[in-house]
């Protein structure tokens, strides 16, 4: 399949599948992979490198707002067994530190102060616009790419979410925290996303809703690329 100038946006909360079904959709149908939540981690990082932590407040927006736009980010792709992108922050490789549950909040919290946002906003965009390309994020079909070719938002029940988030860190062989502790955890990242003032988590109006709580992995996949190939 080959496309010219394509966006696909994939919206929705954590623990729909939306990565995973996101990076297997770029593979099959030949589209670069941007993780944009990768980009806030990353930004997330380099505010507790600098000594903030989930307690900041208004009065530091201002030096997070100036840590974001100082901040290079790159995404390089690792040929291996199992290629992934790697997300390096002013040169160094943060792929792995940005993975914890603490820079999963940090980054929820990050990515309400309004000039984090609007510093992200032009990465994001060239991207996004450089090959065809699926963005999985919160606002890709909303705020980033309102004119994609393809929106999806994906959903699923949060307690569906929170046993695929315990599956994930089980199979890292990562310390899982109890299945209450994985649900309000969700629960305050979703409460987070959803409410904040700028850009907040919402369903595009001509976005594809899939609910995914009953469906397979190969499921959501098979949907999403039969959407995608029809609008090509
Ligand atoms: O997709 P993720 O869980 O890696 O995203 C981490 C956080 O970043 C998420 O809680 C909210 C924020 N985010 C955002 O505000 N907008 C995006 N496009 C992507 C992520």
């Amino acid at each position: 399949m080959s496309f010219k100038k394509f966006v696909v946006a994939v919206d929705g909360p954590a623990g729909t599948g939306k990565s995973t079904a996101t990076k297997r959709i770029a593979d099959r149908v030949g589209l670069i992979h941007v993780d944009t939540g990768a980009l806030y981690r990353g930004i997330a990082f380099q505010c507790i490198e600098a000594g903030f932590d989930l307690n900041f407040d208004e009065s530091d927006h201002a030096a997070i707002t100036k840590i974001a736009q100082k901040t290079r980010l790159e995404f390089k792709r690792v040929k291996s067994r199992n290629p992934s992108n790697r997300l390096y922050a002013n040169g160094k490789d943060v792929t792995s530190q940005i993975r914890t549950p603490e820079m999963s909040m940090m980054a929820s919290r990050v990515s309400a102060v309004p000039g984090v946002r609007t510093a992200l906003m032009d990465l994001q965009r060239t991207l996004g616009k450089a090959a065809p390309s699926i963005l999985e994020g919160r606002d890709i079909g909303t705020v980033i790419f309102p004119d994609a070719d393809v929106k999806f938002f994906l959903t699923a029940s949060i307690d569906e979410r929170a046993k695929r988030r315990l599956a994930e860190i089980e199979a890292q062989g990562g310390d899982a925290p109890s299945f209450e502790e994985m649900r309000e955890q969700i629960r305050a990242r979703d409460d987070g996303d959803s409410n904040r003032a700028i850009a907040p988590l919402k369903k595009a109006e001509d976005a594809i809703e899939i609910d995914t709580t009953r469906y397979t992995l190969d499921e959501v996949v098979d949907l999403m690329v039969s959407k995608i190939e029809a609008e090509k």
